[in-house]
């Protein structure tokens, strides 16, 4: 076996990898020269051709050559995976001096913002929340608050019925039944929720909208009590310089009933159109409990007393947002919830 074979064989290995540009292309040159039939393999086989006492210097050699095939193969596999991890690199570039993206947080809608202030401050007077199902029966939302069978409000053309004795409750008011069953006095709750009426939309009228209900019930209570948890609850949220004014009216389930009207906030009652002139804007719905009504309680009206109150949530955001239609509330278009950070 001579020198020129194996300097041939080393010629070709470098001509080959010279070429080489690929895993693939240095996967065909280890089959080419490492594998079963290759050159440098069948270097190995021709050792029996060689006379004994040349065998180990030949030996020598073609194990030389076989290194060097077998280091020139990991060198360009090295350089061909750092390759690789360079490109990643590179099209994986992210400058990170650049501004970041700019994520818009959300924020409440007027109408949750209300509710809350509202909740809010009469937590701060001593109320907890109550919650109610928006169908009701017919007997809660009606009946068992004093609003007898021929009250207009029972009519279909008024409220939407879900069935024979269930109806979409048309206010909160049901949820002072449903918490007297539930409690022993002293109760002192207010309940904020969802209620539906038979309502042409209009830039007033929605068939959904939102009441926050209170009812307060004690041995003790009385008009005065009522009439100062009321305006405090005013001031608070109107403003403390507002005048507050009870006007008597009239609820199935109150006896003395009376309507509550705040200084308009927009004139300071010197009379506008946001308030039809009248310098107040009435804001509420009050009274003290009917004894009926809390006898469908479960509650002794010998005993106990109570006042209760109820007012319209979308109503009040109007007057405090100064907004001019209620269905901007609804549509959620975005320029217009966006105002209301
Ligand atoms: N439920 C009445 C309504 O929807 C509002 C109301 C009036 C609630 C007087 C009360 C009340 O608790 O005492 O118009």
């Amino acid at each position: 076996m001579d020198e020129s074979r194996l300097n041939e064989i080393i010629t070709m290995f470098d001509g080959g990898l010279a070429k080489a540009a690929s895993v693939s292309d240095i996967e065909a040159l280890k089959v080419d020269f490492l594998g079963k039939k290759g050159h440098v393999t069948s270097l190995f086989k021709e050792m029996g051709k060689v006379a004994a006492e040349d065998r180990p210097a030949f030996g020598e050699k073609i194990n030389k050559v076989k290194e060097r095939v077998e280091s020139g193969i990991k060198e360009f596999e090295k350089k061909i995976s750092e390759k690789a991890v360079s490109e990643k690199i590179n099209s994986s570039y992210c400058d990170v001096t650049l501004p970041g993206k700019f994520h818009e947080i959300g924020h409440r809608h007027p109408i949750s913002t209300t509710i809350a202030e509202i909740v809010e401050i009469f937590g701060r007077l001593g109320f907890s929340v109550s919650e109610g199902p928006e169908i009701e029966t017919d007997y809660i939302n009606f009946d068992a608050l004093n609003v007898f069978e021929w009250h207009p409000a029972r009519d279909m053309q008024d409220s939407f019925y879900a069935g024979p004795n269930a109806v979409l409750r048309t206010h909160t008011s049901g949820v002072q039944i449903r918490t007297m069953l539930e409690n022993e006095p002293p109760i002192k709750i207010v309940a904020p929720g969802r209620v539906y009426r038979f309502d042409e939309v209009d830039a007033s009228h929605s068939p959904v909208f939102h009441q926050v209900e209170g009812l307060l019930v004690d041995k003790n209570t009385n008009f005065a009590a009522f009439k100062g948890i009321i305006s405090s609850f005013c001031r608070e949220f109107f403003g403390a310089d507002k005048k507050v004014v009870f006007r008597p009216s009239y609820f199935p389930f109150t006896e003395p009933s009376a309507e509550v009207d705040v200084e308009c906030i927009n004139c300071k009652g010197r009379g506008c159109g946001v308030c039809k002139n009248s310098g107040f804007l009435e804001v509420m719905g009050a009274g003290m409990v009917h004894p009926n009504v809390l006898r469908n309680g479960n509650i002794d009206p010998e005993i106990y007393r109570g006042f209760a109150f109820g007012m319209g949530v979308e109503r009040i955001a109007m007057l405090r947002y100064a907004v001019r239609d209620i269905r901007d509330f609804y549509v959620n278009d975005l320029r217009v919830l966006s105002q209301f950070k």
